[in-house]
């Protein structure tokens, strides 16, 4: 293309481009000569391998830089770091490893705490942002002064950029560096911060050094005091941050003083642990690969404490849940914590059911006045004192696990504390929190939302976790052998371990516990609002949607439609409920119950309002009968309206039959709650219009037909024990 223009300008194109590729050439040729990777020696202090120190090396790894661990396995004598003054042993440390390192000339050290901090750029840009300093050391900076702010007046003054000097990193040549560290002779428990900043400003000592402060954030970010300053800047491979003050992008993330919270979370990104693109990375490392390896005999021995803490709907399914859970029960030791008088039905059945299935199988009641805090701690030191306990498992009734691999999952991946993700059906509402408000409270992380709709998956350290978890016997033994824990939060970060939650699976939901009215027989059946779908898988028949997907209905008389709709739990647990009331009217003609106080055609029977269930059972209706009334009278849209809501109870010795009869309905549903044969004998429904009779009712399977004019009906006699029908005369 150069031809086509004129002679002047092909000239000064190909100089252009000569130009370009020699820049090119002569840049590629300095790196790879003066800034190899290798003149660039990371020397980090760690006593302990903590989650930190963990995280820190897998930032390192991801960049190949070669790290050197100062101080492994010594004790740590360097103070509370973070809250008071300390940090000499750093100091020490780095003195004695200098003596073998300062002469060699272009050796650049790196020196950076380790607990909290992370790499989000490689060797070669951190080597280049050094050189484009043009000095010989370079300390972090940041906009707080610490320990001594007294010293502030004696700092040069910056115009823009942070001027305060910050020790958790720094680079230099190896000979400088040594230069400043052999100046220290104080005790390991002496302030690091304090004495790098009176050499600094010195300024005859910071000239000596060639010694200046990374101002504006493009090698060194402390999040202290600037976590507004900061935000993820995500790449197809990588994720880091960027500074929005100074407009850089930092090569290492120092999540210091109390900003640990904010940094987990930006650390659960940088630098490649999760992106848009590839989603988790790092999720699959370090498994413990449970299903496929070992044999039964070999599994892992799990203590699990179930907490019963209030009132809980659907206890029974939940422990239902609990024991088809996938793993060998003769490796769980369990122990239940039940604080509800109103539940002791329920665990007692539980317990003579179950009392051997288990390794071992400890309940505690009501009757022992124990605070949730010391159950939850009783529950977790019969793990830690037991040395053959690998895992504690913690769970909270009002958690429905609906996968019943849970405990695998989570054991296979590997985490000192991990715990399910686990939501309220349709809700933001969860079992964690991706943030602290400074008072501690519940805040939102800007991935909260993200995690619980499951749009980001993977495995999130976060702060604050409750309802399910996980936690590994050693840790419990080891790092967490002091604390009795209440509810997993705000662990102290110098404990040396993470939380985390995972919403690689789907595990299950948290019910609402809110009001649950405990005044009824078998409650659950009011929890139609409150917790509507576990509310529809105990109560619905399951082969009610197969109503609309396979047409499971049949027509026995003509516009007589019969349907399956509630399960045989809604039938037994709603008998017992009307046999716990007993108020059976008596099937007399005058009512007070009803308009007029007089009914033509009586029956015997309690009206759903006298249990005060009209307002769940016009619900139930509206949902559930609605849908089947459009299929099949087609173009009718029910208002789902009824004030004749009752169960009629047929017995020989009281009321066996019911007369022909028409109903005040539009139509009318007859739903069936016991079983023929095996509760009663006879029963049944006749049309006469139509001279066909319905004489083998099915449990759980209601009819739906006219109510007026065409349908004149009668109920069979009942022969031999009692029937039971629940009735509703819908849009009357
Ligand atoms: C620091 O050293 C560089 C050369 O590496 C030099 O150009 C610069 O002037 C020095 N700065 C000070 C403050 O001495
Ligand atoms: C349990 O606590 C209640 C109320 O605090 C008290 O009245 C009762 O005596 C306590 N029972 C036992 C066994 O400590
Ligand atoms: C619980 O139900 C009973 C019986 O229906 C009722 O009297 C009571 O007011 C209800 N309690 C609450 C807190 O709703
Ligand atoms: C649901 O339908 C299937 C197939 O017709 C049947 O085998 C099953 O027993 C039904 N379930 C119940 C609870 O009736
Ligand atoms: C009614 O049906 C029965 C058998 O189902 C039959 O014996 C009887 O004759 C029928 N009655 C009328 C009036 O059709
Ligand atoms: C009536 O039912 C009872 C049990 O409910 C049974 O023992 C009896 O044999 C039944 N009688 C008839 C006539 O079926």
């Amino acid at each position: 293309y150069v031809t086509l223009l004129p002679k002047p300008f092909q000239i000064m194109v190909i100089l252009t481009l000569l130009y370009i590729s020699s820049f090119f050439l002569t840049y590629t040729f300095y790196f790879s000569i003066f800034l190899s990777p290798e003149k660039l020696l990371v020397l980090a202090v760690a006593t302990q391998e903590t989650d930190g120190f963990h995280r820190f090396m897998q930032s390192a790894n991801y960049f190949k830089f070669n790290v050197k661990v100062l101080g492994m396995g010594e004790e740590w004598k360097g103070g509370d770091v973070g809250r008071s003054i300390g940090g000499g042993q750093k100091v020490r440390l780095l003195k004695e490893a200098m003596e073998s390192l300062a002469d060699q000339e272009d050796l650049v050290v790196l020196f950076v705490d380790s607990y909290d901090l992370i790499f989000a750029g490689g060797p070669e840009e951190i080597f280049r942002k050094f050189q484009q300093t043009n000095h010989k050391l370079v300390f972090a900076a940041e906009g707080i002064i610490w320990p001594d702010s007294r010293l502030a007046e004696k700092y040069p003054s910056v115009r823009n950029g942070k001027r305060f000097l910050n020790s958790g990193g720094f680079i230099g040549y190896a000979r400088y560096i040594q230069k400043i560290v052999k100046q220290w002779d104080l005790h390991d428990n002496d302030d690091d911060q304090l004495f790098y900043t009176k050499v600094y400003v010195d300024p005859l000592q910071r000239e000596k050094l060639n010694m200046t402060l990374d101002h504006k954030c493009e090698i060194f970010q402390n999040l202290n005091g600037a976590v507004d300053e900061v935000i993820l800047k995500f790449g197809t491979e990588r994720v880091r941050v960027r500074n929005t003050v100074y407009n850089s992008l930092p090569s290492i993330i120092h999540g210091n003083v109390n900003t640990k919270i904010y940094f987990n979370y930006l650390a659960n990104y940088i630098p490649n642990v999760w992106n848009y693109e590839q989603g988790c990375t790092i999720c699959d490392q370090d498994m413990v690969d449970l299903l496929f390896s070992l044999s039964k005999q070999k599994f892992p021995q799990v203590t699990v404490g179930i907490y019963i803490e209030q009132p809980t709907p659907f206890l029974p399914e939940f422990l239902e849940r609990f024991l088809s859970l996938d793993y060998p029960n003769d490796k769980l030791n369990v122990f239940v914590h039940n604080s509800e008088v109103y539940h002791e039905k329920h665990i007692q059945k539980f317990w003579e059911e179950n009392k051997d299935v288990f390794r071992s199988f400890k309940a505690v009641g009501p009757e022992e006045n124990l605070t949730q805090g010391e159950a939850r701690n009783m529950g977790m030191d019969l793990c830690r004192k037991d040395l053959s306990c690998d895992y504690y498992f913690s769970i909270d009734a009002d958690v429905m696990l609906t996968n019943r691999q849970t405990i695998k999952l989570l054991i296979e991946q590997n985490r000192k504390i991990i715990g399910p993700l686990v939501t309220r059906h349709g809700k933001l509402w969860s079992n964690f929190w991706g943030a602290l408000s400074l008072d501690g409270y519940y805040a939102r992380s800007e991935d909260y939302i993200d995690i619980v709709q499951g749009k980001r998956v993977g495995v999130w350290n976060i702060p604050f976790m409750a309802h399910i978890y996980l936690i590994k016997g050693q840790t419990l033994r080891n790092e967490l052998k002091n604390r009795n824990v209440f509810v997993l939060e705000r662990l102290d970060p110098d404990m040396g371990v993470f939380m985390y939650v995972t919403n690689r699976h789907e595990f299950g939901r948290l019910i609402s516990t809110a009001n649950y009215n405990t005044s009824h027989y078998n409650n659950d059946l009011w929890q139609i609002f409150e917790n509507p779908l576990d509310w529809r898988e105990k109560y619905i028949h399951p082969n009610y949607t197969r109503i609309f997907t396979d047409n499971v209905l049949e027509q026995p008389c003509p516009d007589v439609f019969w349907f399956p709709v509630l399960s045989e739990k809604a039938c037994d647990e709603l008998v017992e409920e009307l046999e716990n009331y007993g108020s059976w009217s008596g099937g007399r003609h005058e009512d007070k119950r009803i308009n007029g106080g007089y009914e033509t055609v009586p029956t015997d029977d309690i009206h759903m309002k006298q249990i005060d269930f009209d307002k769940e059972w016009l619900h139930f209706i509206r949902e559930i009968i609605s849908p089947v009334t459009l299929k099949v009278f087609s173009g009718y849209y029910t208002k789902g309206y009824a004030i004749m809501n009752f169960v009629v109870k047929y017995t020989p010795n009281r009321q066996a039959y019911l007369r022909p009869h028409h109903d005040s309905s539009t139509f009318t549903i007859n739903i069936a709650l016991n079983n023929k044969g095996l509760d009663f004998q006879g029963g049944g429904c006749r049309f006469h219009r139509y001279n066909c009779s319905i004489e083998s009712p099915r449990k759980g399977w209601s009819f739906m037909h006219p109510g007026r004019l065409t349908h004149l009906h009668e109920g069979l006699p009942t022969t031999n024990g009692t029937r039971y029908i629940a009735v509703s005369f819908i849009d009357p």
